[in-house]
């Protein structure tokens, strides 16, 4: 059901309603390249943390106000990569489309980027501070009815719920090696990080499962595909098992929602309680073009024995 509500200032009407049964809302009637107040960012904030996935629909972003419109949930991450498809580097063109506007072939890497994406992950889960939000802006979408494209999302809280209780019990101290570097294992044909980029990004171990403080010790699974299939402390085989097993089972389809792109649509989403992936589609016929902005997290990911966790009392 919609819930109608009232945009404190300017008053303006907006309504939220949910896109899926387990995560996702599209919120019609705000217009984000006008300003945005804190409070409205607050109520948002709220938004993101019930529903995991927030749609604004029929928006008309420069890549300024794109920019300036993140900024207002947090301080913005840097893109690890030299040279990608960036522009400014706090922007990353999700896109099969250069910056200067050529439709570029399968081969280019930065295609293969793309196709790193379709697995199941959550962005930047390789930083030791990973990312709260990512904001994803739809500039050249599908066109109605063709194949694929869409963008998935599975909620990790509901994934977490649903696990057995042995299972629950079997993953609780155990930690997950993530590495930016785990593409290059996928895909061999991208080209190798430079030092830079090796030293901006060194693997890390996280927990599976993550407990939120600020949301009443709620835990959700935290795991990702792209970036890892290697659980710390395991015989490598034992560990890559349980990593497909756990895999297999966030893909379920009642713990997900998958997004058929508008031009116009502002994505955000929450990369704590959430997973997500770029859908197959034919990327020699159709263009796709999507600009990323993303709000870096405040704190490290603090599983069941974290000392923060029991200082909570969770
Ligand atoms: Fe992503």
């Amino acid at each position: 059901m919609s819930q109608v509500l009232e945009r404190p200032s300017p008053t303006q009407q907006y309504t939220i309603s949910p896109l899926g049964a387990a995560l996702g809302a599209e919120v019609v009637g705000l217009d984000l390249a006008q300003p945005v107040g804190a409070e409205l960012i607050q109520l948002m904030k709220q938004a993101l943390n019930q529903y995991g996935v927030l749609c604004f629909r029929k928006q008309n972003l420069t890549e300024q106000q794109q920019i300036a419109f993140s900024r207002l949930w947090g301080p913005l991450e840097d893109f690890p990569e030299e040279n990608k498809t960036v522009a400014a580097p706090t922007v990353y063109n999700v896109a099969n489309v250069s910056a200067e506007g050529e439709h570029l072939p399968d081969t280019d890497h930065r295609v293969i980027f793309q196709k790193v994406n379709a697995l199941w992950h959550t962005d930047s889960s390789y930083r030791y501070v990973p990312a709260y939000a990512s904001l994803l802006y739809g500039i050249e979408v599908m066109p109605a009815g063709a194949e694929g494209g869409r963008t998935g999302f599975s909620s990790m809280v509901a994934a977490y719920e649903a696990l057995s209780p042995e299972m629950k019990a079997r993953i609780e101290p155990l930690h997950m090696v993530h590495s930016y570097e785990h593409g290059r294992r996928v895909y061999g044909s991208l080209p190798p990080l430079s030092n830079f980029e090796k030293n901006a990004v060194p693997p890390v171990s996280q927990p599976l499962v993550r407990v939120h403080l600020d949301s009443g010790g709620r835990r959700s699974l935290y795991i990702t595909a792209n970036a890892g299939n290697e659980i710390s402390g395991m015989p490598l085989e034992e560990g890559q098992a349980l990593h497909a097993q756990l895999v297999d089972h966030i893909a379920r389809p009642e713990f997900c929602y998958f997004h058929t792109w508008e031009k116009g649509d502002l994505v955000v989403w929450d990369n704590r309680t959430t997973l997500h992936k770029a859908e197959h589609y034919d990327m020699a016929r159709y263009r796709r073009v999507f600009r990323r902005t993303t709000v870096a997290g405040k704190d490290p990911v603090f599983g069941p024995f974290s000392q923060a966790v029991k200082a909570a009392g969770y």
